[in-house]
């Protein structure tokens, strides 16, 4: 049967491409307000589409954006399948970078562009069109449930209350999500960790109001000054993270990695070419890769103080600010890290400023099993879906915050089978998801669901 899945597919591209542009049309930018309807619509489409092909779909509300929750007829001899996927997008700022619209998808150079080709709409459409293909055999031979939010880009604030509210629809034997990369074209990966995320903001007030810097400056606090020196001393000169207990819980990179991530061909001159760097730098003792894959960082996001129009303004600012975030690996905990830093930075500050600090998101570090039979599963669904031997086992520096939820909510591990490429542009101006990562991704989907079938439910 998957042959003939498989035969579909192929002869389905055009279709599936024509499907997805309508999506990649709606602008479901999460952060966004004024976009809230554009969500709702969006949900709205991916509902409709799932109804079409044969499943129950139903659009429930949660505190923010609502979430897409479908399936196919369950039948209890079959193991049950979750398939998590965002909907929601980044903003598309700055526009004036993008070379066709963002919401105005454009197929160029085997690839379409549009804000959230890749990241995450076009991946969701793999499981879409698999599923689509299924539907014209009969049904794929496993219980899916798909559940799609529209809050990951905003740290999937309500998505924990969802999962507890919702616990007796998402049981499931394993979960899937297609929201990460190749490890390289042509060679596809799975990915089995991912770093969490602590986001924070700082608000530092000196005087109450902007001064001129001739008449005061010199004899006051300036906290454009203050906060440039807190946050510079909190890194150390070998590039490590200058927080006490910051590194407390963290997982070393096992022997077994740092040798088998040796073997994967990584260029490294290509990786710095593509970002216009002469080198990389980080952490002393560390590869490109184990320092984005493995280690702990602290970067700024976001600085504001004084004057920021043309020309120049002599002014000392009452006020600056700084958006900082973390990345965690294994097993630093979001929380107790959170309050690392807020203690690091007040111990610095001096008795004439006043700061303010709060917590944006905050998204835990994962690693799942790989000797487990869904991983053996997908391993080969991607080689079927690729037509290759090669697959890699990686981990990846972004954060995806449903996946710890599943594991701590349902006890669910989560296959990350995903089909980015490094140089998609995902968050920035031209992103962009290659027509053949759509084809080989949704052959990949269509394949992983027979694979799956054989897990005892
Ligand atoms: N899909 C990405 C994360 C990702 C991309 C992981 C590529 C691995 C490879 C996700 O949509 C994302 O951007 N996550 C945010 C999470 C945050 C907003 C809580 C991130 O990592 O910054
Ligand atoms: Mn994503
Ligand atoms: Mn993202």
């Amino acid at each position: 049967m998957l042959t003939e899945v498989l035969t579909t597919i192929d002869a389905s591209r055009d279709q599936n491409l024509r499907d997805l542009i309508d999506f990649l049309k709606i602008p479901s930018v999460s952060t966004n307000p004024d976009h809230a309807d554009d969500c709702r619509l969006c949900a709205n489409f991916l509902a409709s589409h799932l109804t079409k092909l044969g499943l129950r779909a139903e659009i429930l509300p949660t505190g923010g954006h609502p979430v897409v929750l479908a399936k196919n007829t369950h039948l209890p001899t079959r193991p049950t399948v979750l398939v998590y996927g965002h909907y929601d997008v980044q903003p598309p700022e700055p526009l004036d970078q993008w070379l066709s619209p963002p919401f105005e998808p454009a197929v160029r150079d085997g690839a379409i562009f549009a804000r959230g080709t890749c990241d995450d709409k076009g991946q969701v459409w793999c499981h879409v069109a698999a599923l689509a293909a299924w539907q014209q055999q009969g049904g794929p031979p496993v219980n899916l449930t798909l559940l799609f939010e529209g809050e990951e880009e905003i740290g999937s604030r309500n998505l924990k209350s969802f999962v507890q509210k919702y616990k007796d629809q998402l049981t499931a034997d394993v979960a899937v999500i297609s929201d990460t990369n190749q490890f390289t074209r042509g060679l596809p990966a799975i990915t089995y960790g991912l770093r969490g995320l602590v986001y924070m903001e700082l608000a530092l007030t000196g005087p109450s109001h902007d001064l001129h810097s001739g008449l005061y400056g010199g004899a006051v606090p300036n906290p454009a000054n203050i906060l440039c020196q807190i946050l510079a001393s909190l890194h150390n000169p070998d590039g490590s993270v200058n927080i006490p207990n910051f590194y407390d819980d963290v997982l070393p990179i096992s022997p077994e990695e740092r040798d088998a991530w040796k073997q994967l061909p990584w260029d490294e001159s290509a990786f710095c070419k593509e970002l216009g760097i002469p080198h990389g730098n980080g952490e002393a003792g560390y590869t490109s890769i184990e320092r984005k894959w493995a280690r702990p960082t602290l970067d700024i996001n976001g600085l504001t103080a004084g004057y920021q129009g043309k020309g120049a303004k002599t002014v000392i600012p009452s006020l600056a600010t700084a958006k900082v975030s973390m990345r965690l690996v294994p097993n630093q905990d979001p929380l107790k890290i959170a309050a690392a830093f807020e203690k690091a930075v007040r111990a610095k500050l001096p008795d004439n400023c006043k700061l303010e600090t709060s917590l944006h998101s905050s998204s835990g570090p994962v690693l799942t099993p790989i000797t487990t039979p869904a991983m053996q599963a997908a391993v080969k669904a991607t080689q079927t879906g690729f037509n290759t031997q090669q697959v890699a086992l990686m981990r990846e520096g972004g954060s995806i915050p449903v996946v710890l939820l599943l594991k701590q909510q349902l006890n669910l591990d989560t296959l990350m089978v995903g089909f980015g490429l490094d140089d998609d542009r995902i968050h920035s101006p031209n992103e962009k998801f290659e027509l053949d990562a759509l084809h080989h991704g949704t052959r990949t989907c269509a394949a992983l669901y027979h694979e799956l079938s054989t897990l005892k439910p």
